[in-house]
């Protein structure tokens, strides 16, 4: 599986805990935890994990994590990081996932996906009745926040809550809502806004 998306995170992986945008990011999980219920025996599913942002702040929490991501790169590091209850899943969300779970989060990686409304199924499918979202991504921007966006697989410069919130809707989320989570400062000398959305499968 070579994509335009895993060639940039496979050689980004070994630096991207050290870069200026991860270091502003270190915030996220603890407002985000902030806004999700969850429980000492819960099973979290972390899409596009990364080198484990959200999954290593998790992981303490509740029973298991399933860090899933498209970057073989990414996730070695994330497994170098030795947290017990964390399990790495190597693939793309589309051709499957290991398991249900009580919560789906994820940071930064909704707007790498071109079929949002496939994505939010796939969340919905995926979690139990009564399971959460909690996903933090860009507000919608010119496409100045990644600059070179073809190379770095980016499928949307960001997102309008309205339409997000739709779609969500649409793939049988309930109690949708929508926060500033942070505004972060990018190299380019701009400063963009993230969201976070939370909401709940009945
Ligand atoms: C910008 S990084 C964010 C990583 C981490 N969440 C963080 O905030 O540091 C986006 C991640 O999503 C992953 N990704 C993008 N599309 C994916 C897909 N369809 N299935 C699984 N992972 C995907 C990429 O490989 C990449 O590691």
């Amino acid at each position: 599986m070579t994509t335009p998306t895993t060639t940039h995170f496979d050689t980004a992986a070994r630096d991207w805990d050290q870069r200026p945008m991860s270091q502003q990011l270190v915030v996220v999980p603890e407002r985000l935890l902030a806004q999700l219920p969850l429980q000492a025996n819960d099973h979290v599913l972390d899409f596009g994990a990364g080198t484990g942002l959200l999954s290593t702040a998790i992981a303490p929490k509740v029973a298991q994590v399933t860090a899933l991501d498209m970057s073989a790169a990414m996730l070695q590091v994330l497994d170098e990081k030795g947290l017990a209850n964390i399990t790495t899943h190597h693939g793309d969300i589309f051709d499957g996932l290991p398991g249900y779970y009580h919560a789906v989060v994820s940071c930064m990686a909704l707007h790498h996906v071109a079929d949002t409304a496939a994505l939010l199924r796939a969340f919905a499918a995926a979690l139990h009745h009564g399971g959460r979202i909690a996903l933090v991504d860009l507000y919608q921007e010119d496409g100045s926040f990644h600059g070179d966006n073809a190379a770095k697989g980016v499928q949307h410069l960001g997102f309008v809550p309205d339409h997000l919130q739709a779609l969500a809707e649409q793939a049988g989320f309930v109690d949708i809502a929508f926060s500033d989570i942070l505004h972060v400062q990018q190299s380019n000398g701009r400063t963009y806004p993230l969201f976070l959305m939370t909401g709940r499968k009945p």
